[in-house]
């Protein structure tokens, strides 16, 4: 049987999660009869929440399953989390086969849920529209693995490389079209990030606008907390999801203070050797205090330049405006590259037209 398009349906159901069930992976679960019709399906819908299997199953109401599929996106887990292993479950309810995208990239599963559905002699099929289903969930991979959170950097940028002009005026370069897939992007992730002068220029809100979804977590860098508290950023209800890092004095002075009572997440971290906030630093205590999966940084030239330097980036969004500036300011500053050979090169995934301009995705070179 081609298990693909039943996969399909399974993505698709897996999605519904995005923007709700982070850090943990979106799931997609269906269950189908011997004559392939589908009896049942079921997705992860929040963190920590029934998994998509359980949901299928609890879909279906029936006392056992010796007839029938079970198709999932991800390995079905066998250990004891917010929820008990789904591996009991799928045994205990005696499938007969289960078909799984791919394998969990959790060290605690990763291939040991399959192997122990094999033991209990259910036929079980891996590798179905395996690359589509690790996709879904390389966020939480990077996350899991890494415990840092996967970095997507958002450039909107001229033809001739600048993303703002000398005086720091950046809006907008981009068009209508690129500005609502970048809303959209940050459906998609749990946090941006900005340096303080991308704060002082554009005074961003950082929300979701124009889709129902919950708006992303809001990371600053403000080594010396200057920035003036009548900011966008800091007005009510975006405060109380906005974490700003600044160095360890700045974290004890009575501005640091008023931040706190107003509900902002101060987080004091040491320089690096560039005199400039640790970037290793925030990314762990973002991942293991806030649980935070992913980030979209979203500039200025100094903080895009930093997370090249420090090689942080997991994937490229670049939108290109076919539009000449001259002499503004480049995406990115002095990277001390020596010879042309040494530059650092982008595998180019996909180019497509938003609107009047382009949009790239792209991730370093594995050469
Ligand atoms: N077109 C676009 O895609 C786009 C996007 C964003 C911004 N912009 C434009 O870019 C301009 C601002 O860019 P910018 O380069 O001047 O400043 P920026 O990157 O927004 O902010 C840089 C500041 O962040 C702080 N910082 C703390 N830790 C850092 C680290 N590890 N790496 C880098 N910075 C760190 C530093 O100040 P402290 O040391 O005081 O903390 C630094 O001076 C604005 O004109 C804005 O409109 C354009």
């Amino acid at each position: 049987m081609n298990y693909e398009p039943l996969m399909r349906r399974a993505i698709e159901l897996a999605l519904r999660g995005t923007g709700y069930v982070s850090p943990n992976p979106r799931v997609g679960a269906i269950i189908i009869d011997d004559d392939g019709n589908i009896i049942a399906e079921g997705w992860h819908k929040s963190y920590g929440g029934p998994h998509a299997e359980v949901e299928a199953i609890n879909m279906a109401n029936l006392a056992s399953f010796e007839n029938y599929t079970l198709i999932v996106t991800m390995e079905p887990c066998n250990f004891y989390g917010k929820t008990p292993p789904c591996t009991d479950l799928i045994i205990d309810k005696k499938f007969k086969k289960v078909v799984v995208g791919a394998l969990d990239p959790n060290p605690k599963v990763n291939g040991q849920g399959v192997d122990k559905l094999k033991s209990a002699e259910i036929e079980v099929i891996t590798g179905v529209l395996e690359q589509e289903c690790q996709n879904l969930n390389r966020f939480f991979a990077k996350y899991i693995i890494h415990k840092k959170p996967y970095i997507l950097l958002k450039i909107a940028q001229t033809i001739d490389g600048n993303i703002a002009l000398k005086n720091g005026q950046s809006k907008w370069i981009t068009c209508e079209e690129s500005r609502l897939k970048v809303q959209e992007l940050r459906t998609e992730v749990d946090a941006v990030l900005v340096g303080k002068n991308t704060i002082l220029m554009d005074n961003p809100f950082l929300t979701v606008r124009d889709y129902d979804a919950p708006n992303p977590k809001k990371v600053i860098l403000d080594a010396e907390l200057t920035l003036p508290l009548d900011l966008n950023i800091f007005k009510n209800p975006e405060r109380e999801s906005t974490i700003l890092f600044c160095s360890k004095p700045a974290s004890k002075s009575r501005k640091a203070n008023t931040l706190s009572l107003a509900g902002i997440k101060i987080e004091p971290i040491t320089n690096n050797e560039f005199g400039f906030l640790n970037l290793n630093d925030v990314l762990t205590i973002l991942a293991e205090k806030y649980n935070i999966a992913s980030m979209m940084v979203e500039g200025g030239s100094q903080v895009f330049t930093s997370f090249i330097k420090e090689s942080l980036v997991d994937e490229f969004h670049i939108f290109i405006a076919p539009k000449i500036l001259g002499a503004g300011l480049q995406t990115f500053g002095h990277l001390m590259i020596p010879s042309i050979n040494k530059a650092t090169e982008l595998d180019v995934k996909n180019i497509e037209k938003t609107g009047t301009d382009f949009y790239v995705t792209a991730k370093i070179s594995d050469k």
